[in-house]
């Protein structure tokens, strides 16, 4: 086995640091994380601490966390959520301030997302809206969450019109990654998480693609060593990237490949019928077939992405809502700027760029692909 494919021996604690100037904060990955009373240190203490979480992460995971941080704060209370991507919504977010304000938690109560992308979205807005922003942690318990959502400081809920339309950018305190919450995943989340790993290849690190087609296998059989190394460069790849560009006005934009056509899917379909990493993994697929059509990819690499995402576990073949109903969602895009449509579009040599579509090609893509 090659340097580029080998999976690096390495089970011990990684740390991978966003650099925001004072609002910096580091990404803590490893197993047995809660245990370890050091890592809470930089979570703060004072009055109140507040476990944002939902019905299924709660009985598996909060006891043990109010354990871990029990020492900092005089009470640890509980915010518990509905499960699913279709309640991301106003009406939770007004349940956490309901709590929050019933329970007198002043403006230093430190918010603790404790789940998925869903619970950390929701829990950073409110963090960010509450008393005009509180602090708060992101304890990922995905695979999607670890490898990207609880890092950078993207905060939103959906609104029906589209995903994720309502938010703030809001930079949490620490991000705390225990490899051991993914035990408990079930698989096909798992394989959502996937989605978004393999994102990171084609756009900012063909090595890295090269990586996670070699390891599949051992990624989906959660090797401890592979998952590890995964999430660290996925994290290490969208660090750098925040870093240049925290707010989405250039570079971080890239992050988003896929997400043109995925948003499309899960809203078309309807918040929680498609996971949000299955239609990135479909969306992906769309995007590549959009580069191979406007001749920046050639038909294999467009191809071996497709493999891979298969592979991963996910569905490569997106619903049938019909071109003029995939347009009319794309439409609601952030990307969209003076009502045209811009993707996300991969390069042979490994990078990605952002640009309008002519809109019959655009259309030869959805026909072909869903
Ligand atoms: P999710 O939060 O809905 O979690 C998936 C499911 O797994 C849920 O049912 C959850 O309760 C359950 N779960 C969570 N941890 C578990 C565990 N350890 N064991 C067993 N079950 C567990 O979905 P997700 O895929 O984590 O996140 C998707 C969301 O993230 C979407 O809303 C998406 O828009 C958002 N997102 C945000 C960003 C960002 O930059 N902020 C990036 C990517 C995705
Ligand atoms: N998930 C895309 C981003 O954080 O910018």
């Amino acid at each position: 086995m090659s340097d580029v494919t080998a999976v690096p021996k390495q089970t011990s604690r990684r740390t991978v640091e966003i650099e925001l100037g004072d609002r910096s904060y580091p990404i803590i990955i490893g197993h047995g994380l809660f245990d370890d009373g050091f890592i809470w240190s930089s979570a703060g203490e004072g009055d109140c601490a507040a476990i944002v979480t939902n019905t299924t992460v709660r009985p598996l995971y909060a006891e043990s966390l109010a354990k871990a941080i029990s020492s900092r704060f005089k009470r640890v209370i509980v915010i518990e959520l509905q499960d699913g991507e279709v309640y991301k919504d106003a009406a939770s977010l007004n349940h956490i301030f309901d709590r929050l304000l019933t329970e007198r938690a002043d403006r230093k109560c430190v918010l603790f997302a404790l789940g998925g992308g869903v619970i950390g979205d929701m829990t950073g807005f409110a963090a960010a809206c509450y008393m005009r922003g509180v602090p708060f942690v992101q304890i990922p318990t995905t695979l999607l969450a670890q490898v990207d959502s609880s890092v950078g400081g993207k905060t939103a809920i959906n609104h029906p019109l589209g995903k994720n339309m309502i938010g703030a950018f809001y930079q949490p305190r620490l991000v705390v990654a225990d490899l051991d919450t993914l035990s408990t995943l079930p698989a096909r989340q798992f394989s959502a998480g996937l989605a978004e790993v393999i994102k990171y290849g084609p756009i900012l690190d063909l090595p890295f693609f090269d990586w996670i087609e070699a390891n599949i296998d051992a990624l989906i059989s959660r090797d401890p060593d592979a998952l590890g190394h995964a999430i660290q460069r996925c994290c290490e790849l969208k660090a750098a990237v925040v870093a240049k560009d925290e707010q989405e006005s250039s570079v971080r934009a890239v992050l988003n490949f896929g997400h043109t056509f995925g948003h499309a899917i899960e809203t078309g379909a309807g918040y929680g019928v498609w996971l949000h990493g299955e239609a990135v993994g479909c969306g992906m697929v769309m995007g590549a077939d959009l580069s191979m059509r406007l001749g920046l990819i050639s038909e294999a690499y467009a191809m071996r992405l497709r493999r891979l995402i298969e592979r991963a576990g996910l569905p490569i073949v997106g619903p049938r809502l019909g071109a003029d109903r995939y347009v009319e969602l794309m439409g609601h895009d952030k990307k969209s700027e003076g009502g045209e449509i811009r993707f996300v579009l991969i390069h042979d040599d490994g990078h990605a760029s952002i640009r309008t579509a002519p809109g019959a090609i655009v259309r030869q893509v959805i026909e072909a692909n869903c």
